[in-house]
């Protein structure tokens, strides 16, 4: 476990409070904001940590890292019921994600979901309590976010960072977790590109679905690699059915890693090679989440978007033929 030093996150908050968070459809000005949260962050971060966040975003790092006692604001509003930013709210927790994102990967985000925010606010929202989305406060199946895009535009990971959360855990489950606890028929079926991922509830709109493609396969530098929709995954065929029902199965039966992200804390885990859950929600929570890509280029290219864009929207990206094809060519486990 990283943790940094009282002195350091004191020194750390009264710095980024001179932050103003910007308008982020102001690129120029989101831009300020992100090298000014990097300055800060590099300036507070100790190499120990810096050094474990770039093994972490470099391709074959560890699957999920976990920082404690991180800047969070002196004077946070109350935790919002609407699933907005509070425009009371200081910068401090922004300032801190965006600089330990920022200078190893792209944030990302989608013009469907939360308005095209780079940070989102997960708190329930009144009238969701019982959706499986970030508003709800029903206990969370594993799943995937936004699997329904294929891998070439999807976030390769997320943050989740605490500022009001007491106990409610989140539970992470690995692909080579899953995998070395499936039989082999299962892995097989599993590999082959036989399932339909669809849209999640928070993007507010039905009928996305993914091309028909894997939910767990090892790439070809070894990686296993999971995607499990949230909302719906729809098989191709009876024996594709099959799978997706002992995948389910299985899932439920492993231990997860249990992350209480508690205020302060930041979460960061890989979304393509892990699948991620939540406890019920009993109290008040508050997480802030970002995602994540190695480079937007390709989203930029696919969208006629330019060269800072970071919002995009997803039914376009759906909409690019051949979006949902492998990076990487999927082994036939049927050998
Ligand atoms: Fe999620």
């Amino acid at each position: 476990m990283l943790r940094v030093a009282n002195t350091i996150r004191d020194q750390w908050t009264r710095d980024a409070l001179g932050l103003a968070y910007p308008d982020y459809r102001d690129l120029q000005a989101w831009n300020a904001f992100r090298q000014a949260s990097v300055y800060l962050a590099r300036d507070y971060l100790a190499t120990s940590i810096t050094d474990e966040l770039r093994e972490f975003f470099s391709p074959m790092g560890p699957e999920c890292l976990v920082i404690e006692n991180l800047p969070v604001d002196p004077d946070l509003p109350p935790v919002p019921t609407d699933g907005k930013r509070p425009a009371a709210k200081q910068a401090v927790s922004e300032a801190v994600i965006t600089g330990l994102v920022s200078p190893f990967a792209e944030m990302l985000a989608f013009v469907n979901e939360k308005n095209g925010s780079p940070i989102h606010e997960v708190a329930p929202i009144a009238g969701f309590e019982q959706t499986q989305s970030n508003a709800g406060r029903t206990a969370f199946a594993y799943y995937s976010d936004n699997a329904f895009l294929g891998r070439r535009y999807r976030q390769q990971g997320l943050l989740l960072f605490g500022l009001c959360n007491r106990n409610t855990a989140t539970l992470l489950l690995s692909a080579e977790q899953i995998a070395a606890a499936a039989p082999r028929w299962l892995r097989a079926e599993l590999a082959l590109p036989a399932f339909r991922q669809a849209c999640p509830q928070s993007f507010g709109s039905a009928g996305l679905v993914s091309e028909p493609g894997p939910i767990l396969w090892r790439d070809g530098v070894g990686l296993m690699h999971v995607t499990a929709a949230s909302s719906f995954i729809e098989p191709v065929d009876e024996q594709a059915g099959d799978a997706l029902a002992e995948f389910r199965a299985l899932c439920a039966r492993l231990q997860p890693l249990r992350v209480v992200v508690t205020p302060g804390t930041a979460l960061l885990f890989k979304d393509d090679r892990v699948l991620h859950g939540r406890d019920q929600v009993a109290g008040a929570r508050w997480l802030q989440r970002t995602y994540f890509r190695e480079s937007l280029d390709g989203l930029r290219a696919a969208t006629h978007s330019p060269p800072h864009a970071f919002a995009f929207d997803a039914r376009a990206l759906n909409a690019v033929p051949g979006h949902s094809v492998p990076e990487f060519p999927v082994p036939d486990f049927r050998e």
